[in-house]
């Protein structure tokens, strides 16, 4: 066998060896546990559960056994930043997976995968620019994913807010449809300036910095997001390519300060808090993660000190 032939084998059985992987790590679920001053000094914590990116399908029942785990975190809030469905008949199965966590207050935006199914793709135009939604992709029912978590009292914040009592407090939200899409607009009703002790939530799925400045200067002190993946395939040790927007890599998932430093860094007192969730799940034409595991957020909003 000569080397060339020696190392082509090499390089087929690597590559192998990392698909495979891959496809497992595509299934390892983790819950990450953060947390973030940002309450009023001597305030209760307020435990959110972020969930993104399930994109469910009727396949997916591992997935959806795992997400109904969730629920033992008893959180006080759930916030989930869509691309909920992955198939024609996803609805009533994310409205299954959600369901031990439907009688907590949670709110929720769409993605661009809750308006359109998924088509195959060319894995490498992903990493080569943000990807494009086909129109003439099939059309989901979204309506009746609205209407299924709304019948539970949760709030729609597609270019909308709302408030909710949580753990015996009042929270305000703002949302925005999916920019991916361009479907962002900030809800015209008003504006009441954010008063003193409130805590005013912005949710929106895909994190463009047209939409992260949106919410920020509509007085939310934090933003959750969905949509990148966390870079989805990424490079162990060095982290994502891409984020699927204008966000910037290290961005790709996890708890942050935005535009600049976090909030209690020197050099943060303009930001405010963003968390970027790696997202459960993936394109059923790609179901592949490297060093990304799919995740759930238990994000811990506690008391500043005094
Ligand atoms: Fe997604």
């Amino acid at each position: 066998m000569s080397g060339w032939t020696r190392a082509a084998g090499a390089t087929v059985a690597v590559g192998a060896g990392v698909l495979v992987w891959s496809l497992v790590e595509a299934r390892s679920f983790v819950v990450r546990q953060v947390s973030a001053p940002v309450l009023e000094p001597g305030a209760k914590p307020l435990r959110i559960l972020h969930l993104s990116d399930l994109h469910l399908t009727p396949q997916r029942r591992e997935t959806v056994a795992w997400v109904r785990s969730l629920a033992q975190f008893r959180p006080d809030l759930v916030v989930d930043t869509g691309d909920n469905m992955a198939h024609a008949d996803a609805a009533p199965v994310v409205l299954e997976a959600l369901e031990p966590l439907l009688g907590t207050p949670g709110v929720f935006v769409h993605g661009s995968n809750d308006y359109y199914g998924p088509r195959p793709k060319n894995p490498l135009r992903y990493l080569a620019a943000p990807t494009r939604v086909r129109r003439d992709a099939e059309e989901l029912d979204h309506e009746a994913l609205t209407a299924g978590l709304t019948s539970r009292g949760w709030l729609d914040l597609n270019n909308a807010r709302g408030a909710l009592d949580v753990a015996g407090r009042r929270v305000s939200f703002v949302g925005l449809d999916d920019p991916h899409l361009g479907r962002d607009a900030l809800p015209l009703d008003p504006g009441s300036g954010v008063e003193e002790g409130e805590l005013r939530i912005g949710v929106v799925h895909a994190p463009y910095l047209r939409a992260l400045e949106a919410l920020r200067g509509d007085g939310a002190q934090v933003i959750l997001a969905g949509h990148t993946h966390g870079g989805q395939v990424c490079v162990p040790g060095y982290g994502a390519l891409v984020t699927n927007c204008d966000l910037d890599t290290s961005r790709a998932k996890g708890l942050h300060g935005w535009p600049g430093a976090r909030p209690d860094a020197p050099g943060g007192e303009d930001s405010v808090w963003l968390n970027v969730s790696a997202g459960v799940g993936t394109n059923p034409y790609t179901p592949v993660r490297l060093a990304c595991r799919p995740e759930a957020t238990l994000l811990t909003l506690m008391p500043r000190e005094g």
